[in-house]
């Protein structure tokens, strides 16, 4: 097999130096964990001291601006408009404000997911079935692969809203959310859309997908850190929605402390819950912001690059490919079934390369904007290394 040259000018390389850790690592595992911005050290310490000069005036003087400010920062990533987002702790809250505004009443009492949508979201679901929601899971075909046309196939009249991911965080496969929607939207159901996978990896255009709800997070891909999750909403929907889980900073009026009944914010802040989590929102703002400069398409585009490149060696190595081979069909990570694979991930882990693997389908490993080809092939190798040492 004809070794593939690596890019001479890589220009997403200049931004390498903002992330210390991919130095010290083999990095590649950016689908949980991205890494962390240089700038997040500063940030935090600025935090720290507000707080402690300003106390409580620094509310209004910059955290209670804060959420809405990321919001918009990832309004700009998704193709939404500004106002649209609300930031949360994490995807799972996020989903379940949604959720919460949706009616699970007959005849419209269902909700359609997969079996290979992400468990913590999946119990949320198992959940609803107390409030009256029927839950149509999906299910996968050889193993892991869930197709559209069966998903389309689940969803009618008697349907209430689609709640299923973009990517899947298992093989990384790429669903086409195209034909859902439409199918979704002819006959009256609202579509939820789990794209944490997708964002910061993979050009997600809210509008021109037409999407109701859309869910993402920090962690992964946009190098945010723990604690910050997201919801956009569609505006022409958002006035007409009333969320069971809510709180005093979605009251159009918070500090009247009015006991009530609830008058909601007509904006931005309709789908805020309690105080919001400004220290880990201060902590996800740097990388927001070098992705959102850098512009998702460029990522992509080099993802799709060095994702060839990994399974090109996988083959040479003899590894099984267990995520998608096409270019459309594949996210940002590649997916190595090897045999104890388990095993595998801890060795390379107790050295210096960043990897997991999950139960099922084996390895994953992401490069990310900042990988190096040499990286690449690198890791490869120390794949392929402890493959053969573990005996398998
Ligand atoms: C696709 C997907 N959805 C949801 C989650 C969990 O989100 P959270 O922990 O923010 O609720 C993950 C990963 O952790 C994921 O990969």
């Amino acid at each position: 097999m004809s070794p593939i040259p690596v890019q001479t000018r890589d220009t997403l390389l200049e931004w390498r130096s903002e992330f210390p850790t991919v130095e010290a690592t083999l990095h590649f595992i950016s689908h949980s964990l991205g890494a962390m911005p240089r700038g997040v050290e500063e940030a935090l310490r600025r935090y720290a001291q507000v707080w402690k000069a300003r106390g409580i005036r620094a509310w209004e003087e910059g955290w209670m601006a804060l959420p809405s400010e990321l919001g918009d920062l990832l309004a700009g990533i998704i193709g939404a408009e500004p106002g649209s987002v609300t930031m949360f702790e994490n995807v799972t809250l996020a989903q379940a404000v949604a959720l919460s505004a949706i009616d699970f009443t007959p005849p419209r009492r269902r909700l359609v997911c997969t079996e290979e949508d992400f468990p913590s979201v999946l119990y949320l679901y198992e959940g609803l079935v107390r409030r009256g929601a029927e839950v149509v899971r999906v299910g996968a075909r050889d193993g892991h692969r869930i197709e559209e046309a069966d998903v389309v196939a689940a969803i009618d009249e008697r349907t209430a809203v689609v709640a299923i991911s973009h990517v899947l965080f298992r093989t990384s496969r790429v669903l086409d959310l195209g034909p859902i929607v439409a199918r979704a939207h002819a006959v009256g159901s609202r579509v939820l859309i789990d794209a944490y996978q997708a964002v910061g990896t993979l050009p997600v255009d809210v509008r021109a997908l037409g999407i109701d709800f859309l869910t993402g997070g920090s962690v992964k891909w946009l190098c945010g850190g723990p604690g910050a999750g997201y919801l956009y909403v569609d505006p022409r929907l958002a006035p007409g929605l009333e969320p069971a889980i809510t709180g005093w900073f979605a009251h159009e009026r918070p500090f009247d402390f009015d006991p009530g009944p609830m008058r909601r914010h007509q904006g931005a802040r309709r789908f805020w819950t309690g105080t919001p989590g400004i220290p880990s929102f201060v902590a996800a703002r740097p990388g927001y912001e070098i992705v959102a400069r850098i512009g998702v398409a460029a990522i992509r585009e080099k993802s799709l690059r060095q994702t060839e490149r990994m399974i090109h060696l996988a083959d040479e190595y003899g590894l099984p490919v267990a995520s998608p081979r096409e270019a459309e069909r594949r996210g940002g990570t590649v997916v190595l079934d090897v045999p104890r694979a388990e095993a595998v991930c801890a060795a390379l882990l107790a050295s210096d390369v960043l990897l997991d693997h999950r139960p099922g389908v084996g390895l994953r490993l992401a490069p990310h904007f900042y990988t190096r080809d040499d990286e690449v092939d690198l890791v490869m190798r120390r794949v392929r290394d402890e493959v053969r040492k573990a005996g398998a």
